[in-house]
């Protein structure tokens, strides 16, 4: 019997488009990422308190208030690689899986109004921190960028795919998982973020040195030739970029390294210790 009709493939073979592949991004150095940081942080007020934030361990709105960041701090070299890739995105909409302190949320949103006219960046947190962390930065950046931001008090799980289902594939350009760090979750959000994806688009993956999140990563790098994998291309932070349609036969797989640590065990202490900016 011949299986094949009774299954959909992936993008190419549903719209029957031939396209050509996207040439994969080419990635600046780190202190050029973090350079171009600072020259956004002397021009936008959110990026600037995000420094002051991560230096000193609370986000200081300009009313008065102040959020602690405790342990949820992203790094400052993440947060440049995403600057740069959000630029590229090719579509105005972006996505968040996780809002906790908010501080991604700040800088790619600044870079965003840096960049472009037309932007709408959409973040899923049906949770939020303990103690009502983030609710001061969550307020702050409503007042600075209004309707471009949503914040969508839903698992990620399922607003993904109400997302997917409102606008349809390509929609993004654009997309940051750092919600929940479970296995079953981060596949989850791979497979609507993929969905979503736009042709020359990014996935990224904060949190990607921990076994849950690798394994993903070397799901995707050993069974999607559709995207290109940079491994670790900022400290604890892996991308992804679409290059073209997935293609893969319905019965595809290919086995995959599943890390053989437990937990929050990191693949290297080094490469996650927290740095200071001076
Ligand atoms: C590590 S924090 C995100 C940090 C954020 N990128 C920042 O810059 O502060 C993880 C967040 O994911 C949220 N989260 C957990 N499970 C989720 C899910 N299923 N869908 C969406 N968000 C989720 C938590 O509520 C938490 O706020």
């Amino acid at each position: 019997m011949n299986l094949a009709k009774f299954f959909r493939g992936g993008g190419l073979r549903e719209s029957g488009a031939i396209e050509a592949d996207i040439s994969p991004v080419e990635l600046p150095p780190t202190d050029v990422l973090l350079a171009a940081l600072h020259a956004l942080a002397e021009k936008r007020d959110p990026v600037s308190r995000y420094l002051d934030a991560f230096n000193t361990g609370t986000f200081k709105h300009p009313d008065g208030r102040s959020d602690e960041l405790g342990v949820v701090k992203v790094e400052p070299e993440a947060v440049a690689l995403l600057s740069y890739l959000i630029k590229k995105s090719p579509t105005p909409l972006s996505i968040e899986v996780g809002f906790g302190m908010g501080t991604s949320c700040a800088v790619l949103l600044s870079t965003l109004a840096d960049t472009r006219r037309d932007f709408e960046h959409v973040v899923f947190d049906p949770f939020g921190l303990g103690g009502g962390r983030g609710t001061v930065v969550e307020a702050y950046l409503k007042e600075r960028f209004g309707r471009k931001f949503r914040r969508v008090r839903q698992r990620s799980e399922i607003g993904l795919a109400q997302l997917y289902a409102q606008r349809g594939a390509g929609a993004a350009g654009f997309v940051f998982i750092d919600g929940s760090h479970l296995f079953e979750n981060v596949v989850a959000d791979f497979v609507l973020a993929d969905l979503l994806c736009a042709r020359g688009g990014f996935i990224a993956f904060d949190d990607s040195c921990y076994p849950a999140i690798e394994a993903v990563v070397n799901y995707i790098a050993a069974n999607r030739p559709d995207y290109t994998v940079m491994r670790l291309a900022a400290r604890n932070l892996s991308v992804i970029q679409k290059i073209h349609g997935d293609k893969r036969e319905w019965f595809s797989f290919n086995p995959f390294e599943v890390p053989n640590r437990r937990d929050w065990t990191p693949a290297d202490a080094a490469q996650i210790v927290p740095s200071r900016l001076d």
